[in-house]
């Protein structure tokens, strides 16, 4: 009943407050028990990510939505259809325990309003999802004004990238290369009967078949691996530091990639880790501790590298720049519901001032790689071109799987591969 009740205030919070789940999340999970935990994130997941499918539902079985002061229970009653469509819960404990949270939103007096709908979803689950089946953005569950970037972007595979933002992510381990190779890895999970899924022959990546508590992988604490997506991982190949280079990672945090390039080439002059949020500069400061690596840790703003750095111009650049993080909707589904249309235009104009600021500070004959963790051409591919157009000291490095002239550098769709959807674009400074 306290996890339901929980999981209809993260919702509410997300939602109506736009707070990011993983702002909200670990606080709701501290007020539960620890048995109870994983079923609060479970709930609050699944119903972010199936959202607007489960208020198109509760729309045709109700006359009007609950307002104001009864928002939260408006939600308690998605994560009550949520439980009946989407998991094993067994029905009756679904929709006792849900209606029985009532009261710890102090709406007891909707009990049996919602214990109605619930039974109703029960009865007519199949109708209704025929009938929302009718409605792209409760087909697909994602706001419309994505559903129709996408399907301008890319006519042929839209209805496929909704679905695969729609599944839940696989969990990638990025080897430490300092420690292990991919292959050696590989037999410890064995030796402990964690299976593998694929794995990436090109990086340190290895996907596993099932989703596990990281504590209990072969050398965790000490460093041996991380979670990383293995789109995320391709960064620290592409950019290849070589030994004495100058490198800037001008968005680093929480970390992921300036980890990977310390761990892949220990001998740079050295790495600068920027990142404009100092609480979020804490967390590449606690991995590189947890790894045991090195970097120069400044907080700053990329697009005006005048105000910290006036040392020597870099060897190679990496640039993962603020994003509409429209790659990564299956770890992260509150992206479609707290992300709006307005905002793309203003990541764009960002990211290329961030570019064009970085670039000055390239040396003639480095390397700038952009990168980012979306699918909208506007951010990626038309970002290049515009830039290359207004640089003539630029030259684009086709990558094996780049997308030509009309859509250079590489974009990667959420699912290919098993990974997120991320793009690359690979610079050099004549
Ligand atoms: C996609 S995330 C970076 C992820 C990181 N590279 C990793 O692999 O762990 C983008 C980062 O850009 C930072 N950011 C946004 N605007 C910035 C700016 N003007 N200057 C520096 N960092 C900025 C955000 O705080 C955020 O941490």
């Amino acid at each position: 009943m306290k996890t339901r009740a929980q999981a209809a205030k993260v919702l509410f919070e997300v939602v109506e407050q736009g707070v990011s789940l993983s702002t909200v999340l670990p606080a709701a999970q501290q007020q539960l028990a620890a048995k109870d935990r994983a079923l609060l994130q479970e709930l609050c997941f699944g119903s972010l990510r199936w959202l607007s499918r489960l208020e198109a539902i509760a729309a045709a079985l109700m006359s009007k939505p609950l307002k104001g002061k009864y928002r939260q229970l408006h939600y308690l009653l998605l994560v009550g259809i949520y439980q009946l469509l989407y998991t094993r819960i067994p029905p009756h404990a679904a929709l006792s325990e849900t209606v029985s949270a009532c009261r710890l939103l102090k709406g007891e007096t909707f009990r049996g309003m919602l214990n109605g709908v619930l039974r109703n979803v029960q009865r007519q689950a199949d109708a209704l999802q025929q009938t929302v089946d009718q409605k792209p953005t409760s087909r697909f569950a994602h706001p419309k004004w994505l559903i129709e970037r996408l399907k301008a972007a890319y006519p042929k595979q839209y209805g496929a990238i909704l679905d695969a933002n729609n599944q839940r992510p696989p969990l990638w381990l990025r080897v430490n290369r300092r420690h292990h190779d991919r292959v050696s890895y590989r037999a410890l999970l064995a030796a402990q009967d964690i299976a593998v899924a694929g794995e990436d022959p090109g990086s340190e990546g290895l996907c596993l078949a099932q989703p596990c508590d990281v504590s209990q992988l072969p050398g965790f604490a000490d460093g041996w691996v991380s979670v990383q997506d293995g789109a995320a991982q391709q960064a620290a190949r592409l950019l290849d530091p070589q030994p004495g280079d100058w490198v800037l990672d001008a968005c680093a945090a929480p970390g992921g990639k300036t980890a990977h390039l310390l761990e892949r080439q220990p001998a740079l002059a050295g790495l600068v880790a920027l990142d404009s949020d100092a609480k979020r500069l804490e967390r590449v400061k606690d991995n590189l501790q947890r790894l045991q690596l090195t970097a120069q840790v400044i907080c700053g703003d990329a697009s005006r590298p005048q105000t910290w750095w006036s040392g020597p111009a870099f060897d190679r650049i990496l640039l993962d720049a603020p994003c509409s993080a429209t790659g990564v909707i299956r770890r992260h589904p509150d992206i479609k519901w707290l992300r709006r249309n307005e905002d793309i235009a203003e990541l764009v104009i960002l990211q290329g001032k961030i570019l064009d600021a970085l670039w000055c500070k390239l040396k003639p004959g480095g390397t700038l790689l952009y990168a980012t963790c979306s699918v909208l051409p506007d951010e990626n591919s038309e970002q290049i071109k515009a830039f290359m157009a207004r640089t003539p000291d630029a030259e684009l490095v086709a990558l094996p799987q780049d997308g030509g002239p009309d859509r250079p550098g590489w974009q990667l769709l959420p699912g290919e591969g098993n990974m997120d959807g991320f793009y690359y674009a690979k610079l050099i400074k004549r």
